[in-house]
């Protein structure tokens, strides 16, 4: 089966950027979100992301009307019936994910794909709770999606050969740079870059350096565009504890426990650029 149309569920800061590279590259996309509110959102906040590129040379202004009309948002799941491959990039949660995918197997064609966009929960859990263990991967887009060229593919240990294959093209066909990794916490980029940020915490909790200095260190010393803690804040500081929680569970190694500053933050609920208030304020 050849991937064309693409249903995207999530209009988050991940699924909208996710639904931009699928339209911008060919592909009939729907985007949905439970929430209308939020579809409006990622409405105004893809065309401003398409009028930069072509503000910046980097795509011409018929692509972009290529590829706004290329996508549709819509809040009910129903209309993802033509579907090859779902992508989701709902909230980090293993039940909505589960719960998701039970919903659209109802909805969607036998041969149809799903991919998560999870930064954490294990893929193989999530295929084996759905009708399809062997049509389920994990992709791991990074953000902002439009910009960073990594997409991580991970299969589960159902994963298919040809859906991986498939999985493999589409993402090249994304204009994306792929890597595969196995199906252990954290997957390759957060298994290595979670410990950094978390023992960046440390740093600040034992008072070994301002918040700037442990930025400017890390930025000039190991050329990094962004600091640990900068960005921790735009990751999320509760996203980041989150999966520094499951690296922990899964791995079962005290490394991988999040640093007491960093729930600090979290328990003051100071999630970092998404509520204006983290390590920094914004
Ligand atoms: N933020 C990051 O840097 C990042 C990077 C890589 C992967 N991820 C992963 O991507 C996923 C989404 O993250 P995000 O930062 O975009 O989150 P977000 O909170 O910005 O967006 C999630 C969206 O999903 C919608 N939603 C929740 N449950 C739904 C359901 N059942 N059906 C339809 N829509 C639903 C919400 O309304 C919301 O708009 C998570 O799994 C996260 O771990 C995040």
């Amino acid at each position: 089966m050849k991937i064309q149309n693409i249903g995207v569920v999530g209009a988050g800061q991940m699924g909208q950027g996710i639904a931009q590279v699928c339209a911008q590259s060919g592909f009939t996309t729907i985007l949905v979100d439970a929430q209308e509110s939020q579809l409006e959102r990622s409405k105004l906040s893809i065309a401003t992301s398409l009028e930069k590129l072509v503000a910046k040379g980097k795509l011409q202004s018929e692509q972009k009307d290529t590829a706004l009309a290329n996508l549709q948002w819509n809040a009910q799941l129903g209309d993802l019936k033509k579907a090859d491959l779902i992508i989701e990039a709902i909230v980090e949660n293993e039940d909505a994910k589960i719960g998701l995918f039970r919903s659209l197997s109802e909805i969607v064609s036998s041969q149809c794909i799903f991919a998560s966009n999870t930064s954490s929960i294990p893929i193989t859990r999530i295929a084996a709770a759905s009708d399809r263990p062997k049509l389920c991967i994990g992709m791991h887009f990074m953000n902002p999606v439009p910009i960073m060229k990594l997409v991580e593919i991970i299969p589960a240990l159902t994963t298919d050969p040809s859906t991986k294959e498939q999985i493999f093209e589409l993402a090249h066909a994304l204009g994306k740079t792929t890597v595969e990794s196995k199906d252990y916490p954290g997957f390759i980029v957060n298994r290595i870059l979670m410990p950094m940020i978390n023992e960046a915490f440390y740093a600040l909790m034992n008072g070994i350096g301002s918040p700037e200095a442990i930025d400017q260190g890390m930025k000039l010393g190991t050329n990094q565009p962004m600091g640990p803690l900068e960005l921790a804040d735009f990751i999320g500081l509760d996203t980041c504890k989150y999966i520094l929680d499951v690296m922990y569970q899964g791995l079962g190694d005290q490394r991988y426990s999040p640093c007491p500053l960093l729930c600090k933050y979290v328990e003051a609920r100071h999630f970092g650029r998404k509520t204006g208030r983290g390590v920094y304020e914004y």
